[in-house]
């Protein structure tokens, strides 16, 4: 553990991390990559452009300072972080490279204020900080299906509502190198499970990995996920496109093992006193899908109630999937709202939900948020709600 005095200057230097922190950790991206321009392989270019993964970390950083002597605590949410690094393949080596660039960040803005005792602070409260993650990774990698982004081959692609792509993947399996093969029958995939896809796409520099949820757990015929093609304010989706429109059955892309926390109480799903709520709007459905497919093959008896949000029928994703899974649930209440038809989801359907109730929450950032405070804001507990960004988890909750 960090020393009593190190923990004292930490935690005494946090107001002026917190009014500095996402220009620390702006200059610490810039100077880092300067001298690691292989990271820019790893890290997501546009959560850069968009100061997305500045103050994710910078969030992260002053979260950590204020739990320096338990850093416990933050379990929860050091480990979806580790799920990310571990699918991104982040390994050890890597923290030191960080650890000197983000010394010298608040070095750099700082100035004189960051005497020397507060840098030795610094320097010994982010090595405690990075053995959390290493220790929680190094687990992680010894518990993944397999090492690595290995290859696998398109057999399926279908469209599973306008704008959405869904892809069965099966491993190559190239027996004639020492290289991994797979079983597809052996892979014990979860509900609500990401892979992780490293792509070369022809309009970047750099490779880019992107995270995809799995629609179902099933193996018969490969892995499957969906993709949304991502289109926004004028800006054209980088990996959303490149797997649309380049990536077609009978090519290879390549995929590190499946990640992730988001997962039905297995306590629950046995049981039939808490009903499952499950909320998804557009593709945010791919994880909920899988879940609900989990539910009705373990216990159709459990009450469901399905709640999903899209622009119009043409974006309903994988509308006859759900229907069919529901049929075979024995007490189900099924809620669809068009946003182009004024069907808004909002608090007050919200306040229809039963209590207690598990619930499963699954959309873009503004959805989600929405959701989360209504479903917060009508007292059900953050215990029973659940939810999975598709973009770097808004904040931690610990505070
Ligand atoms: C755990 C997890 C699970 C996920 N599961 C799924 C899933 O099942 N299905 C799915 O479709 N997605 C999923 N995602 C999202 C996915 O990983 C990608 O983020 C998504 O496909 C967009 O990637 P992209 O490369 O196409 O877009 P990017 O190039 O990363 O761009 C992202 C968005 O930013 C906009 N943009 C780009 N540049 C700018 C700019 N300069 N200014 C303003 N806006 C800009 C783009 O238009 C686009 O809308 C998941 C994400 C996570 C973290
Ligand atoms: C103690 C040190 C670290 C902290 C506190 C930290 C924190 C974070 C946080 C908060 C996220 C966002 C997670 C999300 O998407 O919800 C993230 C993602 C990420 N981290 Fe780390 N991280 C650390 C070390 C590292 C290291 C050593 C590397 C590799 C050089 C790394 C590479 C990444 C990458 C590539 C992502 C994905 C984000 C993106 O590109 O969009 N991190 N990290």
């Amino acid at each position: 553990m960090a020393s009593p005095k190190t923990i004292e200057i930490v935690k005494a230097t946090v107001p002026v991390l917190e009014e500095h922190g996402t220009a620390i950790t702006t200059v610490f991206y810039q100077n880092m990559f300067a001298e690691h321009p292989e990271l820019l392989d790893i890290f997501n270019e546009t959560n850069q452009k968009l100061g997305r993964q500045q103050t994710a970390l910078a969030t992260t950083v002053l979260a950590a300072a204020k739990h320096l002597e338990n850093l416990a605590v933050l379990l929860p949410e050091v480990t979806q972080i580790s799920h990310k690094h571990r699918a991104l393949q982040i390994l050890p080596e890597h923290y030191p490279i960080v650890g000197k660039h983000l010394l010298g960040a608040i070095k750099e803005v700082l100035g004189e204020a960051a005497n020397d005792d507060i840098i030795e602070a610094w320097t010994e409260a982010y090595d405690e900080i990075a053995d959390v993650f290493i220790q929680l990774e190094d687990d992680m990698y010894e518990q993944a299906m397999w090492d690595g982004f290995i290859p696998f081959k398109v057999v399926e692609k279908s469209a599973a509502a306008q704008d959405i792509a869904a892809f069965t993947v099966a491993p190559v399996n190239d027996k004639s190198e020492d290289k991994q093969t797979i079983d597809l029958s052996q892979l014990n995939l979860t509900a609500g499970q990401y892979i992780t896809v490293k792509t070369d796409p022809e309009d970047s520099d750099h490779l880019a990995l992107r995270h995809y949820s799995l629609n179902s757990t099933d193996t018969d015929k490969g892995i499957q996920f969906a993709v949304r093609r991502d289109n926004r304010d004028g800006h054209y989706g980088l990996v959303s496109n490149h797997l649309h429109d380049e990536v077609e059955v009978g090519d290879t892309i390549l995929l590190s093992a499946p990640a992730g926390d988001f997962a039905l109480n297995k306590d629950l799903v046995k049981q039939n006193d808490v009903p499952l709520v499950l909320i998804s709007a557009g593709v945010g459905v791919t994880p909920i899908l899988a879940m609900l497919e989990e539910q009705v093959t373990s216990n159709p008896k459990r009450p469901i109630i399905w709640v999903y949000a899209c622009q119009n029928e043409k974006h309903h994703a994988f509308k006859d999937q759900v229907d069919k899974l529901l049929e075979s649930a024995e007490q189900v209440q099924k809620r669809i709202f068009y946003f182009e038809d004024n069907q808004i989801l909002d608090d007050t359907y919200l306040a229809t939900l039963p209590k207690p109730a598990d619930i499963y929450v699954c959309g873009s950032m503004p959805f989600m948020e929405s959701m989360i405070d209504g479903l917060v804001m009508l007292k059900h507990g953050t215990d029973n709600v659940h939810y999975e960004p598709f973009g770097p988890k808004m904040s931690l909750q610990a505070s």
